[in-house]
């Protein structure tokens, strides 16, 4: 009895021994696993955590720019991630309420000759299309629902400068700029397929007999669509249209076209019925949302409202001059606080850091 119970106590110490010796063997193996696992757990609950602040965030009258980007900073080291059931929500209801498809830019399908078309900011002043005019439009919408790819808006702020950024934004399948902006294949990239103009860029003389100036300005985009907020305003016209007669015949291969007031409008009360109080949506915002509705994924650069990146460095207002940042910048503009909701949401990807270039 004694003998047996000595027998089963040995086993029992022997079997603790092993116990004990993998145990020591386990732990020298792993520590260095392990503590990179908590590790990663703690940045993975901090970046969920991050996540949910900003996909809450409200738009503030002012902010405390330091702890605001310290956290933006960190929120941007977190791995990106993309949602695809808000991507489709986003899609679903921009199609349901504008229909980017089939309304985004006039042409000869959604508009009939002779048709009046209401100016965006004063839908009491109209235009008629007549049928010169009508003749110029396109016929169809370029683009169909989702079927963009991965598209690249490329903003215009100083953030953009010494970001590297141009091979990134030059691998999406379409890139949307603005207002013309210089291109470099460093920071921004050189590939365009839809550019936006300013009527108030177009100042060129005599264009109908000296189309030379604007035809080098705009081949620089290669093929790019143009597009003109032609009827914003009642002055926005004329200019708009003499683009569209000149340009046509000299580069088929370079579409001009129209935003339809329709489809802005449409877009507007969309955005205000989602809480946006801004008098009216910027361009950038405009085609954020159109590239919401026809690309499969939504990459967003250069759309910063501060003088300052996130490393507290002072940056220029835009990538291409000097000109400095105004100062009414500490409140932060509405439609960025959407921006970032959307980013954390994982609807669109905001690039705010310089890019990886290995
Ligand atoms: C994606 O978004 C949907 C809708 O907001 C949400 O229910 C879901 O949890 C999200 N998925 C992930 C992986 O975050
Ligand atoms: C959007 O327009 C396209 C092209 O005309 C049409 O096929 C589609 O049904 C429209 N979608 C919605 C939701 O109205
Ligand atoms: C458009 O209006 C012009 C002049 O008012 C008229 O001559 C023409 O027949 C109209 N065209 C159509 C298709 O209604
Ligand atoms: C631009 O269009 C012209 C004429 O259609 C074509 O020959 C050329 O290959 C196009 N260039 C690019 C970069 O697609
Ligand atoms: C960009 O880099 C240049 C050259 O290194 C430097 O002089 C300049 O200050 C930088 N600008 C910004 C906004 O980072």
């Amino acid at each position: 009895m004694a003998l047996a119970s000595l027998r089963w106590g040995c086993r029992f110490l022997v079997v603790l021994i092993i116990f004990q010796g993998v145990c020591v063997m386990f732990y020298k193996q792993n520590t260095h696993s392990f503590r990179d696992v908590m590790t990663e757990t703690l940045q993975k609950l901090r970046c969920a955590k991050l996540r949910h602040k900003f996909s809450v965030i409200k738009p503030a009258k002012s902010i405390k720019l330091k702890s605001f980007t310290r956290e933006l900073s960190n929120l941007m080291s977190c791995p990106d991630k993309s949602n695809i059931t808000e991507r489709e929500l986003n899609r679903m209801r921009l199609r349901f309420c504008c229909n980017a498809t089939e309304s985004f830019v006039l042409t000869k399908r959604n508009t009939a000759v002779n048709q009046s078309i209401p100016y965006e900011t004063n839908k009491q002043r109209t235009f008629k299309i007549n049928a010169d005019i009508h003749k110029m439009l396109p016929k169809d919408s370029p683009w169909s629902a989702g079927a963009l790819g991965l598209c690249a808006v490329v903003g215009s702020s100083g953030i953009l400068k010494n970001s590297s950024c141009g091979s990134q934004i030059d691998s999406a399948d379409f890139v949307i700029r603005f207002n013309l902006a210089l291109i470099n294949d460093i920071d921004v990239g050189l590939k365009t397929n839809l550019i936006t103009i300013n009527p108030s860029q177009i100042r060129y003389r005599n264009l109908e007999k000296k189309p030379g100036p604007l035809v080098k300005r705009v081949s620089v985009y290669g093929n790019s669509s143009l597009i003109i907020p032609a009827f914003a305003y009642p002055f926005c016209t004329s200019p708009s249209l003499r683009v569209l007669r000149v340009l046509q015949p000299i580069r088929p291969q370079q579409p001009v076209l129209f935003f339809s007031p329709h489809y802005l409008n449409a877009l507007d009360l969309f955005w205000k019925g989602r809480g946006l109080k801004e008098k009216r949506l910027s361009t950038g915002f405009m085609l954020i949302s159109a590239a919401l509705e026809m690309c499969e994924h939504v990459h967003v650069y250069g759309f910063w409202p501060f003088d300052t990146d996130l490393q507290e460095n002072p940056i220029p207002y835009h990538y291409y001059d000097q000109k400095k940042a105004n100062r009414f910048m500490h409140r932060m503009p509405e439609e960025f606080v959407y921006l970032l909701q959307l980013h954390s949401q994982g609807a669109l990807t905001l690039h705010l850091q310089p890019c990886d270039t290995h």
